[in-house]
């Protein structure tokens, strides 16, 4: 007999990292926004990210236009941030009330933000719709991630201090190991 309860279906858990979703619109004005509906899938050869979005915010909106995004993860000390980009929207002005870096993609045209350890450039491939929601498989063009750390041997999630969104703000705990590490001898 299991210890759970039956909750009906208005709740989601999404554990995966936020991040903020970097887009111009036509007249080049540079949106941020936070996204955290984001995974992770792959074509043939290369990784793809799927970012979905509802509503007609305005980066779903340049989204569509300019078919490019930057995806930058979002770390604890970029929480201020997060929260400011999330409650406002690039339909009612530039975001220019805190003040933050960002730089121009190395691959695409996209702004990302200087502050972010890890961040996708990204070209949108196919869109889904679902009821009010669009779906964006995005080919990934470019990674970057934070200088001084090395991913060589495998990418320690904890060195990147990610935030994650599940209706809270939370961060990550302890690094616990590799695949195989827990595999017991009989
Ligand atoms: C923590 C957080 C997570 C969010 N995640 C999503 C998301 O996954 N999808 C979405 O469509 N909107 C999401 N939003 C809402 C948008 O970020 C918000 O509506 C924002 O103001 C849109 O700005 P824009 O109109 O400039 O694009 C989230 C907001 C916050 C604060």
């Amino acid at each position: 007999m299991n210890k759970r309860k039956s909750m009906g279906i208005q709740h989601s858990m999404c554990v995966q990292p936020a991040f903020l979703i970097g887009t111009y619109d036509e007249d080049g004005n540079v949106n941020f926004a936070p996204i955290t509906w984001v995974s992770v899938t792959c074509d043939a050869d290369h990784y793809m990210l799927v970012i979905s979005m509802f509503g007609t915010k305005k980066t779903k909106q340049n989204v569509i236009k300019t078919k490019q995004l930057s995806a930058n993860l979002v770390s604890t000390n970029m929480l201020y941030l997060m929260d400011y980009f999330g409650s406002n929207s690039g339909h009612n002005g530039i975001k220019d009330k805190k003040s933050y870096d960002y730089s121009n993609g190395e691959i695409l045209h996209v702004p990302t933000l200087d502050i972010s350890k890890w961040v996708y450039e990204c070209e949108v491939k196919t869109i889904v719709h679902t009821g009010d929601s669009d779906t964006f498989f995005c080919d990934i063009k470019n990674v970057q991630i934070d200088n001084d750390i090395d991913i060589s041997d495998g990418i320690d999630l904890t060195l990147f201090d990610p935030v994650v969104y599940s209706g809270q703000y939370h961060s990550i705990g302890k690094h616990l190991g590799k695949i195989g590490d827990y595999i017991k001898e009989d």
